[in-house]
């Protein structure tokens, strides 16, 4: 009888498993500041030089490991990863758990608050 309900209860959630989270609008402007964080590593501005990390101008939407002239990790240039705002998400929080050899030093963005408004400013970013 147990188990009959646990059955029952899975098979009446499991839809619910495959409706992507959503996320609240970010603050751009939130975002700027959260994007301290990011800065000795990584520039936004159009054209903006290498630093650790590659240029973060226009990343949203782009493919993974696509700015030129970077040397990224293997792991991350050769993923068919596209950044969009969902997998930004993702990685932000745990980079390592998206990419696992990615050679982002950085521990994540525990605070989807932080996530959704760095990544709003991230994307008013682009052409
Ligand atoms: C300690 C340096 C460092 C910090 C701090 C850092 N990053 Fe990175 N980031 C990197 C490196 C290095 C890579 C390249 C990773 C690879 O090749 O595996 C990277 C890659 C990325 C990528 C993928 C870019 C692409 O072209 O595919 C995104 C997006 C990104 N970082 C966003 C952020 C954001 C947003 C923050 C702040 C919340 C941040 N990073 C903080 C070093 C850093």
């Amino acid at each position: 009888m147990k188990l009959l309900v646990r059955f029952v209860l899975i098979a009446a959630l499991s839809p619910l498993a495959l409706v992507p989270v959503a996320h609240a609008e970010g603050d751009a402007a939130a975002g700027k500041k959260v994007f301290r964080k990011c800065q000795a590593c990584h520039t936004v501005d159009k054209g903006g030089k290498n630093r650790v990390g590659p240029n973060l101008y226009g990343v949203v939407g782009r493919k993974a490991g696509a700015v030129e002239g970077y040397k990224y990790s293997s792991s991350m240039a050769s993923s068919d990863l596209v950044w969009t705002e969902e997998n930004l998400h993702k990685y932000l929080e745990s980079p390592r758990k998206v990419i696992p050899k990615t050679k982002m030093a950085f521990p994540g963005l525990r605070r989807e608050k932080e996530r959704d408004d760095v990544i709003a400013y991230l994307k008013s970013l682009s052409d």
